[in-house]
């Protein structure tokens, strides 16, 4: 008796280690079924190719009106333009692209001409940084500098925010 006992625990225990891994799994098909959102199609600045980007990461009111919009909610926007600056500073931009983003051994970011047009838009500077070019600026996208390194969406809205508090544009016009 006591082995039959033993035995229909075991099933049991097994029947609730498989049910809570198929809960596991569905749950996160749920999470995935953020792929319903309506988003913006972003295309890679190296070739205009679609960019390959987790819409998980627009985790914040901002980064979500981004992704279903393409405009930039932070621009004018004084607190993200500090926070904004900061990256700005810590992810090295300002190396090579000056403290105002006026230049440097980089382009200038601040327009009236870029090096590729889109970046006079928020949503072509935004595919570029996330994703970079071919002529020497990295892409800085979260996980593409190195796996748990890099710039959140939220992050390069704001970090746009603060080129454009320097310039002529908003890239939201
Ligand atoms: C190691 C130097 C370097 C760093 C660091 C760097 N960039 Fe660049 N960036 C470049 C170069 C060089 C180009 C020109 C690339 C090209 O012509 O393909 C460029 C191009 C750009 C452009 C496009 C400009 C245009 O005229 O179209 C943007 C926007 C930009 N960088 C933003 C940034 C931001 C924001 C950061 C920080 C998160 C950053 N870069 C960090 C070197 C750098």
């Amino acid at each position: 008796m006591g082995v039959i006992m033993r035995s229909i625990l075991l099933t049991t225990l097994l029947a609730a280690m498989l049910a809570a891994c198929n809960s596991g799994g569905q749950s996160g098909a749920a999470a995935d079924a953020g792929s319903d959102i309506k988003a913006i199609q972003f295309v890679t600045t190296q070739d205009g190719q679609p960019m390959e980007i987790d819409l998980k990461m627009f985790d914040t009111p901002a980064a979500k009106e981004f992704l279903a919009t393409g405009k930039n909610p932070y621009i004018g926007n004084e607190e993200a333009i500090k926070e904004g600056k900061k990256r700005f500073n810590l992810f090295s931009c300002v190396a090579c692209h000056g403290g105002h983003g006026e230049g440097a051994v980089g382009p200038g970011l601040i327009g009236e001409n870029f090096r590729y047009a889109k970046n006079a838009t928020n949503k072509g500077m935004f595919e570029t940084i996330w994703h970079g070019t071919n002529g020497g600026m990295g892409a800085k996208g979260f996980g593409l500098m190195a796996p748990d390194d890099g710039l959140k969406p939220d992050d390069v809205l704001k970090v746009i925010a603060f080129i454009r508090s320097h310039a002529k544009i908003t890239g939201n016009e």
